[in-house]
Formats: structure tokens, C-alpha cells, sequence
């Protein structure tokens, strides 16, 4: 059986944000939130999910937005909920400079990361604290340091999260085994290890557009035939 992984990218300059696509736990989240940056950030997160969930979840035909409640787990997993129901699957949010990576897939014997990060200069601590000594290796050895050295924390980032742990765990504990070529802009699989329980394994993507990086992992149960398809929302 094929398993679908959905997502959409959406940039907040080309989004109709509306805060009347929130459920009344989503309103009341949102007041507390005391940063315009991190509201506006939120609020972008919330609006794809549900820009993509309304496209993939055949429920959702004839609701309005606000049916869907988003919210995180205690540790901060968002997850997603229909009429107070917790629906099977696994969402993931990224935002990053007014951008917002979203990923879905229905697939429920483990768990999605993604992560949304740009290109940009490290100082060399960064790359001694976080990275093992086999991904400072890989940067090392790059022609595009930076580019490289972006891609591997992209990377650990969507793989902190498949775990859910997020940065509570050391970034050393996952890592990347090689970096890809990333030709055609598709989602390209990459080499990576790191925790796992029995019957589990790791699955890794990346894919580039410009300076923007997106990076997808899932940690469970081995899927055979994935298939990535975009939205765009309206
Ligand atoms: C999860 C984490 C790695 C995200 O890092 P980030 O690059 O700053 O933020 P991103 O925009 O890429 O991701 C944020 C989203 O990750 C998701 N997320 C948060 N904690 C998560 C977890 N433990 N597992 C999976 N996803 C998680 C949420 O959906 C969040 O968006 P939302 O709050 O709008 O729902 C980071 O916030 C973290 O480690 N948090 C847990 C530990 C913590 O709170 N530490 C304090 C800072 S060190």
C-alpha cells in the first residue's frame, strides 16, 4: 500500500490569514501568546495545517476551518483533532522568517519531523557543539560550507522532532551519514542514524528551493512506496 506524505509550504506575505480558521482551544492559545512575532508565526502554522488538512482529509469536505483543533502535546507535538476526536496520523510544523513548513501523513505507526531552515553562516562553535564529529567531517569536505553545515542541522532539527524530543535531546544523538546531491528540487532520501526501538527504523529527506531548506524524517515502523505531494493553498 502506497503511504502519502502531504505538504505545503506557505509564505505569510501570500497567505489570507484569518484567525476565524481556529477552534476556541486555538483562540485561547493564541491570546496567551505575548510575542507579535511568535503570534504571527503561530498563527501561520495553524492557518497551513489546516489549509492542508482540509484538502487531504475527506471529513473536512463541507467544515470550515475551525472544526480542526491543533493543539501540542505536552511536550509539543501538535496534533490534530476533529469535534474533540484525536485523529490518527502525524502532523508537523515548521516556521521560520515568515515561512511555514507543514507535513501530514496518515500513516500512524510512528512519527513525522519536519523542519524549515535558510541557508546561512555558522560560526565554527556552532559547529563543534551540535555536530559529531562525522557531520563536522562532511562540512569539512563540502565546497559550500555553510550550505552544508544549514542542511545538517535542517536535518537533525526533523529528526529531533520524528523523536519528539525536540532540542531536550543532545543534537549529537541523531546523526547524518552523508549529505545528498539535490537535483530536480524533489524531496531526496539521505543517510542518517540514531535512537530507535525495535522494528523501528529512519527515513530521511531534504530537498532545497533557493536559500530555503526543507527536511522531512520519520521514525517507526518501515514504510514501503512513499509518495510526496505538494499543496499549495489558496
Ligand atoms: C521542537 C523544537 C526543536 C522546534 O524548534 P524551532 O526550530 O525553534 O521551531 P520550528 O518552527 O521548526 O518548530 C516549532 C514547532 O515544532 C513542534 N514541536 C514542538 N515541540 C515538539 C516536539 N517535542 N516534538 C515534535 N514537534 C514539536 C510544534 O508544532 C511547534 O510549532 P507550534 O508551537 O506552532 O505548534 C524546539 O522548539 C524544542 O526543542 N522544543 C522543546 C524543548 C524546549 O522547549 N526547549 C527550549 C528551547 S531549547
Amino acid at each position: 500500500m502506497p503511504v502519502w506524505f502531504e505538504w505545503m509550504f506557505v509564505e505569510a506575505g501570500l497567505a489570507s490569514l484569518d484567525s476565524n480558521c481556529l477552534s476556541d482551544v486555538e483562540r485561547a492559545h493564541l491570546a496567551q501568546l505575548r510575542f507579535e512575532r511568535r503570534r504571527a508565526e503561530w498563527l501561520l502554522g495553524r492557518w497551513a495545517a489546516k489549509q492542508l488538512l482540509r484538502r487531504v482529509l475527506p471529513q473536512m469536505a463541507n467544515l470550515p476551518l475551525s472544526a480542526l483543533s491543533i493543539e501540542n502535546s505536552p511536550v509539543g507535538v501538535p496534533q490534530v483533532r476533529l469535534a474533540g476526536e484525536r485523529l490518527p496520523g502525524c502532523l508537523s510544523i515548521s516556521h521560520r522568517d515568515g515561512g511555514a513548513l507543514v507535513a501530514w501523513t496518515q500513516a500512524s505507526s510512528g512519527h513525522l519531523g519536519v523542519d524549515l531552515e535558510r541557508v546561512e553562516a555558522h560560526s565554527a562553535a556552532f559547529a563543534a557543539d551540535y555536530f559529531t564529529p562525522a557531520e563536522q567531517h562532511l562540512v569539512a569536505e563540502a565546497e559550500q560550507k555553510d550550505v552544508a553545515l544549514s542542511c545538517l542541522w535542517s536535518v537533525k532539527e526533523a529528526m529531533l522532532k520524528a523523536l519528539q524530543t525536540g532540542l531536550r535531546l543532545d543534537t549529537r544523538a541523531v546523526e547524518v551519514l552523508a549529505l545528498p546531491t539535490l537535483e530536480g528540487g524533489d524531496w531526496t532520501r539521505l543517510p542518517v542514524r540514531g535512537p530507535l526501538q525495535d522494528e523501528q527504523v529512519w527515513l530521511a529527506w531534504m530537498r532545497c528551493e533557493g536559500q530555503k531548506i526543507f527536511s522531512a524524517a520519520w521514525c517507526g515502523a518501515a514504510l514501503q512506496e512513499i509518495h510526496w505531494r505538494r499543496w499549495i493553498a489558496d
